[in-house]
């Protein structure tokens, strides 16, 4: 079997998960090269790994280039990101700077694995937010056509990255002491709390902050739905890992809750709990660690024709982001495409 050069950068909570989900898959690799914003040495589970400063020099020969740095214009992505295709590294990007781009394909493996064929070099992992929404939406909509979509989001700070993981761990230390907590990644303390802000305001949906524009968007995209009608409100919760959804869905003809779990319960990836009479439903507690996206509460929404509520919920680090981008590296080994 051909192994493969890999090269990593970023090593933050994405990047740490990207390592392990490497190893514990056996992902075929004949050397990993890890890279970050600087030179030093990094433990992770025990072992320990040398991270040097991003350079072309170490993206040179790699085949497969994992981008789990920070987005934005001073982030690994946009300053890397195509010059390591350039030097012929397939890229899989964890950030938001090109999952609109039509050069690039937005994939979660088990839903629009085709995308692949098309791609240009760089293949995007959507947000963690919506990539479990259409592990769950997608069979859905093929059985019976998605016509909208309201979702509302409970996110994990690990969503924000390790700097708001030690935050909330922080303030939930100060508020217990009663001393009073000063917010430093968020705009309002998380420790007890909650918020309707994820991401920044923007001009194009006026109202929207990012997060909600990137579920509404991403899932057109990966659906291939452009005028798919879907509305989101996402909050930030205080819960260290596992993002939850309640989505309200409407489809074109008739699904029944029973359908629903059967077409859900034979979808790869995907892990039905539900039986609420005995209090059982997904919830952050039980997804962390897990691959599969879980669903439950599926039930007939009385209040519209042909509707479905449900709870989906999915560990962000994982399915949301590391898993998923592996995935696609497993996924273009398997087609053939690398
Ligand atoms: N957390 C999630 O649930 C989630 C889900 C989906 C997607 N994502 C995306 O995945 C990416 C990583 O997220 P994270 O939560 O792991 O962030 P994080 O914990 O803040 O880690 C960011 C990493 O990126 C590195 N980095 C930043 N700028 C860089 C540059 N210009 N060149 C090279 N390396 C650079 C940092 O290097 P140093 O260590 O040297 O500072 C750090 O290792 C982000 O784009 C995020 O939006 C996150």
């Amino acid at each position: 079997m051909k192994r493969y050069v890999v090269a990593l950068v970023g090593i933050g909570l994405v990047g740490t998960e990207i390592v392990r989900v490497l190893k514990e898959r056996d992902f075929p690799m004949s050397e990993l090269r890890v890279m970050a914003t600087r030179d030093r040495e990094e433990d992770i589970d025990g072992n320990t790994y040398w991270v040097s400063a991003t350079s072309m020099e170490r993206l040179h020969g790699v085949d497969f280039a994992f981008f789990a740095g920070t987005e934005g214009a001073r982030g690994a992505s946009r300053e890397w990101g195509w010059k390591a295709v350039e030097a012929g590294a397939l890229v899989i990007d964890n950030g938001d700077d090109f999952r609109m781009d039509p050069r690039a394909p937005l994939v979660v493996p088990e839903v629009n694995p085709e995308a692949l064929r098309s791609h240009q070099g760089l293949v995007a992992n959507p947000n963690c937010s919506t990539i479990q929404m259409v592990a769950a939406l997608a069979p859905l909509h093929r059985a019976a056509g998605i016509k909208r979509v309201v979702v509302s989001t409970y996110q994990a700070v690990s969503g924000t990255g390790k700097a708001a993981v030690d935050e909330l761990l922080e303030q939930i230390a100060v508020s217990l002491r009663g001393e009073p907590v000063e917010p430093r990644v968020y705009p309002h303390t998380i420790a007890f709390n909650c918020f309707p802000h994820i991401s920044s305001l923007r001009d194009e949906y006026p109202g929207y902050y990012g997060e909600e524009i990137k579920m509404i968007k991403e899932t057109r995209k990966i659906l291939d739905a452009p005028e798919m009608a879907i509305t989101a409100t996402c909050v930030r919760v205080p819960v260290f890992s596992g993002h939850s959804e309640a989505i309200n869905v409407q489809f074109e003809r008739p699904l029944s809750p029973d359908e629903a779990r059967r077409l859900l319960s034979e979808t790869p990836g995907i892990l039905v709990v539900d039986n609420p009479a005995e209090a059982v439903y997904p919830t952050p507690r039980l997804c962390t660690g897990r691959d599969e996206v879980l669903v439950g509460r599926v039930r007939q929404d009385p209040s519209a024709e042909n509707a479905l509520d449900m709870w989906v919920v999915a560990d962000n680090i994982r399915k949301g982001a590391a898993l998923n981008a592996v995935q696609i590296a497993e996924k273009m080994i398997e087609m053939g495409l690398r």
